[in-house]
């Protein structure tokens, strides 16, 4: 989304409107001597430590790291994608979009594909609504308890039995086969000429995006002995799966409300929550939980449960999400369901309070996750070691100190050993560079944000970095991610590099820098900085992974492991060597 056309766009509403009489408009701001200061309206903040300086058109809060420039504030307080926020504040600042003469190329295919998706729901819809054949898929609502609002909110459909319906209706309308087979609505026919419908005889789900438009559907069977259970659109150019939910155009602002959102696996999960009044849940669609779907819920909130069937495979894909979300900076709650329960059936066998209560009371994925390892290593599933051993590489990509550590007194008292046992294994697992990033505003060293400051300060000197090794030493994925704009990119205007990070954690880490202002008299001297910032960075870097050898060494030592013992002395002396 982000274009040419955005970033001038951008500059514009920047130009015209003032971040402080925004950021007015949701918290009030007083004058200091610099700047403005108010309460974060991002956490629950006693003491005011949001900081905006309208000169630099920024906003920092100094307490949980949210920043970044108006449009960045606009979107997160409300919930927005970066196109939704940008089409508000361009009307507020009295900036009318003209459509554009020639159309970006690429643009006019995809509203037509978006088009296709709209006229082909209401088609579904209305055959579930009024077709003669569709008594079967209403009375399997009615059995499935959806109610009609509901049916009529998500516009669920009805796809006809036979092959051809789709099809005839496509070319009713002229509507050309070739955008309709892209979408994986119709298919090609094997041998001879046309095409037929991928769905048929299924209960269809619109999935939307977030801005409402349709992108892709899913269809159940009606029929029992039909294979599979669902059939899913393809991806395709407006769709991915890895990326969307189910019902998120719908729970968005619920979620925003609630101050948290619940995630369920399936279609019918989400809608019997729905139905059931528990509003602010999504469903991920037919694939399990990726990095990209937390990177889009926590444009809503960080305070996320997951809900999983009370079966093995509900375990498992819980045990796996973990990480996700640990790379991501997000500790979730989550639910496994009583064996054999789904969300839709726990609901009707013991309703939404029964619902709740399991969804309050949700422990921590890490705290599932260690009693999880606990419980296997008790039933002699794993061994102790190699059980302590998973636990601590998980536990190394928790990169808040203070959770990290409490943590690793829980797991030692669990499975019996002293807490320097379990330490000294998630710290050699961090300088095995399996870190995840977790961004946590604490936890990158003061050098690699003081590089950041300089760069963002003096841009030009991006010359002397790249000729370093700079990569290897920058530890911090969202740091090395900025400094890859300034650095490798050449993003040097400090509007098109914001840009660059709308929606992203990213940008608190610009604003952060950019308003803590270390003071940095001039350009040789900003010049001499960066090169010592380079040099603690490598020191730093080298350190670590001597530090980790002799923790390595020793535990190779009381293992007996020879050969381990052997490798590990001689990259330790090499290294000591090089230092
Ligand atoms: P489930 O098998 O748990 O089904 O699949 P469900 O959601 O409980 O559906 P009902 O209640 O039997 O109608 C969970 C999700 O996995 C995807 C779908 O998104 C489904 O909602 N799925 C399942 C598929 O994509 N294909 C399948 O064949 C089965
Ligand atoms: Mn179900």
């Amino acid at each position: 989304m982000v274009n040419f056309n955005n970033d001038f766009l951008v500059k514009e509403i920047k130009r015209r409107l003032s971040i402080i009489n925004l950021i007015e408009g949701y918290t009030s701001i007083k004058k200091t001597g610099k700047g403005y200061v108010g309460l974060c309206p991002f956490h629950d903040d006693h003491n005011p430590s949001m900081y905006v300086d309208e000169e630099k058109g920024l906003f920092h809060c100094f307490s949980c790291g949210a920043g970044g420039d108006m449009l960045g504030f606009y979107m997160r307080y409300n919930g927005l994608t970066f196109p939704e926020a940008v089409s508000d504040l361009a009307k507020r600042a009295n900036i009318t979009i003209e459509k554009s003469s020639t159309p970006v190329k690429g643009h006019s295919r995809i509203n037509n594909l978006f088009k296709l998706n709209a006229a082909v729901s209401r088609f579904y819809h209305r055959a579930l609504l009024e077709s003669p054949n569709g008594g079967p898929a209403r009375e399997y609502l009615e059995k499935r308890k959806i109610p009609p609002g509901v049916i009529e909110e998500f516009k669920l459909g009805y796809a006809p039995d036979g092959w051809d319906a789709l099809v005839k209706f496509l070319k009713k309308n002229n509507i050309p086969a070739s955008l309709a087979e892209n979408l994986g609505l119709i298919v090609k026919k094997q041998s001879g000429d046309g095409y037929y419908d991928r769905f048929r005889n299924r209960i269809v789900f619109p999935i939307c995006s977030v801005e409402g438009k349709v992108i892709g559907f899913g269809g159940r069977r009606i029929k029992e002995s039909d294979e599979p259970k669902y059939i899913n659109s393809p991806e395709s150019e407006i769709y991915h799966k890895r990326k969307n939910f189910y019902g998120l155009d719908s729970s968005k602002d619920h979620i925003r409300k609630n101050k948290r959102a619940i995630i369920v696996e399936g279609y019918t999960d989400f809608l019997a929550l729905f139905s059931a009044g528990v509003k602010n849940a999504v469903a991920t669609l037919g694939t399990s939980l990726t990095r990209d779907h937390v990177v889009t819920l926590r444009r809503y909130t960080d305070r996320i449960v997951v809900v999983f069937d009370g079966d093995e495979s509900g375990v498992k894909a819980a045990v796996r999400s973990l990480d996700i979300f640990l790379e991501e900076g997000l500790l979730p709650g989550v639910v496994i369901l009583p064996e054999g329960n789904d969300p839709d059936s726990f609901l009707a066998e013991r309703g939404a309070e029964a619902f709740y209560k399991l969804i309050d009371e949700a422990p921590t994925l890490l705290d599932f996750y260690i009693d999880n390892t606990v419980n296997e290593y008790r039933n002699g599933a794993v061994t102790l070691n190699s059980g302590v051993k998973e636990i601590a590489d998980v536990l190394v990509k928790v990169n808040e100190p203070v959770l990290r550590s409490s943590y690793i007194k829980k797991t030692a008292e669990k499975l019996g050993l002293g807490e320097n046992e379990v330490m000294s294994l998630v710290r050699l697992g961090k300088g095995h560079g399996k870190m995840g990033g977790v961004k946590t505003v604490k936890s990158h060293s003061n050098h690699e944000k003081l590089m950041l400051n300089i760069l963002l300060t003096y841009p030009d000197l991006s010359g002397v970095v790249a000729a370093e090794d700079w990569e290897e030493c920058v530890s911090n994925r969202d740091v090395k991610s900025i400094l890859e704009e300034i650095i490798v990119k050449g993003v040097h205007d400090m509007s098109s590099l914001l840009l660059s990070f709308q929606g992203s954690g990213a940008q608190g880490l610009i604003s952060e820098a950019l308003m803590s202002s270390p003071g940095i008299p001039d350009r040789d001297t900003a010049g001499k900085m960066i090169m010592s910032c380079m040099k603690k960075l490598k020191q730093a870097k080298l350190d670590e992974r001597l530090k980790s050898l002799r923790l390595g060494i020793s535990d190779a030592v009381k293992n007996k492991d020879a050969e381990l013992e052997k490798r590990l002395l001689t990259e330790y002396t090499d290294l000591r060597k090089q230092k």
